[in-house]
């Protein structure tokens, strides 16, 4: 089920004129010089793609696959790990973005299952340092910025010492009301759902066999590692590639897709509010026709009637 806070979307305090908390929003009368009333905390450039988009239609999910760390690094003769030291600073633009907006739930594909076992341990080692002094350094801002932080993911296979820090970053946030914060970590979309036919199994078995298991989509949604989260509205990958790359594949049966060229060192704040622009001039159909065509049934119907 989603949380009262996710179902309606942050409760940012609206300050007359004046910046005051970090996500605050400002509002100025129509005599002064800004006419919307805006959140705190955006860049030039963020206010200007914010100010185009529609505050009532902000997805209310976005998922993003972060990539091109390599590439981003090789085109610098950099090596690789520079390339994910330098996605540090994008997530914390992008989250902060995503957090002073209003977005109810942000989840970042951060390592993959097949992560580990294809890349070189060195590479992998660097990766578990970055996440953990990323946790430790990031609990403040998350603070700030009131997000909550959880995971997804076979977090029992990762290294002791990072699920040790994982969950003291958890605990500080998890009083926090406003954006959740999701990182996949370790994480297969096919490893989760085999863990939900598991725990679907499990469960029966508790309650009186596999006879009296009744299986439907909601039953199934309930025990997958989202099961507090709506599914995204909106998924983004950087780096130009279309692929979803075994990330939330039953969640985002109904996702609109946003690929930018942008490598995700390069991605920040503005970059967020692009793809929302864009998520923003999509139909969405859910298997329906769409637009005019969504009422043609009820036509045809009463049209036959006359
Ligand atoms: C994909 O780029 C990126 C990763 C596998 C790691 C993502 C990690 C970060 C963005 C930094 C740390 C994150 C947190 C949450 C602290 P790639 O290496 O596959 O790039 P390539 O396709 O260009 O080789």
């Amino acid at each position: 089920m989603v949380g009262p806070a996710l179902a309606a979307g942050r409760s940012n305090t609206k300050v007359s004129g004046a910046l005051r908390a970090r996500n605050s929003y400002v509002s100025f009368d129509s005599e002064s010089t800004l006419r919307h009333t805006v959140p705190a905390g955006l860049n030039r450039r963020e206010l200007e793609v914010y100010s185009r988009l529609e505050r009532a239609r902000l997805p209310q999910h976005i998922a993003i696959i972060m990539d091109g760390n390599g590439r981003w690094a090789r085109r610098r003769h950099l090596p690789r790990v520079a390339g994910h030291r330098a996605g540090v600073a994008s997530v914390r633009s992008t989250v902060e973005t995503a957090a002073r907006i209003g977005i109810p739930a942000l989840t970042l594909y951060a390592f993959s299952e097949e992560n580990w076992k294809k890349r070189p341990r060195s590479e992998v080692d660097f990766l578990m340092r970055l996440l953990c002094r990323y946790l430790k350094a990031e609990v403040r801002t998350l603070n700030d910025n009131n997000i909550r932080l959880e995971y997804i993911g076979r977090k029992h296979e990762l290294p002791e010492q990072v699920q040790c820090e994982m969950e003291m970053a958890r605990q500080a946030t998890q009083e926090n009301s406003g954006m959740v914060l999701t990182l996949a970590l370790n994480y297969s979309a096919r490893s989760e759902i085999v863990d939900a036919f598991r725990s679907l199994a499990e469960a029966a078995a508790r309650n009186g066999g596999l006879s009296h298991l009744k299986i439907d989509e909601q039953m199934i949604g309930e025990h997958l590692y989202t099961r507090d989260l709506p599914d995204p509205d909106l998924v983004i990958r950087t780096s130009g590639e279309m692929r979803l790359s075994n990330f939330l594949l039953w969640q985002l049966a109904y996702a609109e897709i946003y690929v930018t060229q942008t490598l995700w060192p390069d991605f920040r704040g503005v970059q967020l509010l692009e793809g929302i622009e864009e998520y923003q001039k999509r139909e969405r159909r859910y298997g329906g026709l769409g637009g005019d065509h969504e009422h043609a049934p009820a036509r045809a119907l009463a049209e036959a009637k006359h």
